[in-house]
């Protein structure tokens, strides 16, 4: 064989860091945090606000910019999944472009839920090959999941997150003020990842949402216990995204639930938020974690009854087991030729599967109906 390779080889290692602060009353002059990450002094900020957040602070966070003479450009995005368009990610690069922003010390602020810190996040990453960026959640599934790690995307090609970033933000700033005006099913929304994440790696944190869920929800989380449980999931998610931000290794607990819900969510994108179709594939999870004896019959009827206990309905009419048995198709590819299927091993553990097959699934989703029916038609 003749050798024609010269290879030189380049290594570089970046440290990434940021910090996730939590704080309250975010719009009042005397906090600094929002300014916190960049030049403040004659400088300029790009902000963009989620149009129903902007429909309560819009005027609050003018005055917060125009008190600490920042020139700041506000534009407005609508939330919600149909709009986690390229389109919107064009037009925001567009806005971004027309008021030239100093790439070094001027951070992107992204004040909105998950659609808007993915988008934003994605713009920023890819503006001018990437600017720093602020995130401020202000729906719980941002707060305790979208906005704390460092996956940026859009929704293209009629798949999730298809064209995307891993980019860490500068800072991330936690108000939970912002989830008193937060209608309950979004709310229910952020509880779906937390009770995934219970389900697969916190027993305590379990227990807490059976004690304390209801009426923390009913209190938009601003109770005492409401802050115990969502402080403790966002410290159980960063525990897991730390050691593994860029996804090498593709076995991931934070993935319970993201399996089947993605086939779920690319198909009933009207019908089902993110969280919804993760807790109907965490119900299904279960049902293939009791067939497998990995859970007792006592901790299937916990998760029932918790799901029960904060009046969520699982829509069940809309699973069709050869979907889902496509959906993990998809992710087995997506986790590279393996299907890495997280399931419950008792409630607060996870085990691995890489061999889940379509009959369990079809019986899992029959047991659901069978479930769905005892429950709601005598009532
Ligand atoms: N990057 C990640 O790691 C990650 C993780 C989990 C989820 N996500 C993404 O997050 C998205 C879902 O996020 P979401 O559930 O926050 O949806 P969303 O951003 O669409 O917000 C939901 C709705 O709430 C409204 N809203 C936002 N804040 C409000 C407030 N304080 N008061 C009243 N209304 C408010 C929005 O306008 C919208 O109508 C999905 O696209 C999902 O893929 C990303």
């Amino acid at each position: 064989m003749i050798n024609n390779m010269t290879t030189r080889k380049v290594v570089c290692q970046q440290t990434i860091e940021y910090d996730v602060i939590t704080t309250h009353d975010l719009f009042d002059p005397c906090n600094p945090a929002l300014l916190l990450a960049g030049r403040a002094k004659d400088a300029r900020r790009f902000v963009v606000v989620d149009a129903n957040v902007a429909g309560y602070f819009l005027p609050a966070i003018q005055a917060y910019f125009d008190y600490h003479g920042i020139e700041a450009r506000i534009v407005t995005f609508p939330g919600g999944e149909e709009n986690k368009t390229i389109e919107y990610y064009l037009e925001l690069s567009r806005e971004l472009d027309a008021f030239p922003i100093h790439r070094r010390d001027e951070p992107i602020i992204a004040i909105g839920g998950g659609v808007l810190t993915d988008v934003v996040g994605f713009v920023a990453s890819s503006y001018r090959r990437g600017v720093p960026h602020i995130k401020v959640p202000t729906t719980l599934m941002g707060y305790v999941d979208a906005s704390i790690g460092i996956k940026t995307g859009i929704n293209f090609n009629n798949g999730k997150n298809r064209l995307g970033s891993f980019a860490a933000p500068q800072k991330v700033l936690l108000d939970k003020s912002f989830l008193k005006t937060l209608p309950r099913r979004h709310l229910l929304n952020g509880v779906c990842e937390i009770i995934k994440l219970a389900v697969i790696k916190d027993a305590e944190l379990f227990g807490w949402l059976e004690q304390d869920g209801l009426r923390s929800l009913d209190a938009h989380f601003q109770n005492e216990e409401g802050g115990r449980i969502i402080n403790r999931a966002i410290t159980g998610m960063l525990e897991e995204l730390e050691p593994n931000l860029f996804e090498e290794d593709l076995a991931r607990r934070v993935d319970f639930g993201h399996t089947f819900s993605y086939g779920l969510e690319t198909r009933y994108e009207r019908e089902l938020l993110h969280g919804e179709a993760v807790l109907l594939d965490v119900a299904l999870s279960m049902l293939v974690a009791r067939s497998r004896r990995l859970v007792s019959d006592e901790e299937t009827t916990r998760l029932f009854g918790l799901i029960d206990s904060l009046g969520i309905k699982l829509k069940t009419n809309l699973l069709h087991p050869n979907q889902l048995w496509h959906s993990l198709v998809e992710r087995t590819y997506h986790r590279n030729g393996f299907q890495r299927t997280p399931m419950p091993d008792g409630i607060g553990n996870c085990v691995f599967l890489n061999d889940v097959n379509a009959g369990e699934i079809e019986t899992a989703v029959k047991k659901l109906e069978e479930w769905m029916i005892l429950k709601y038609e005598n009532v």
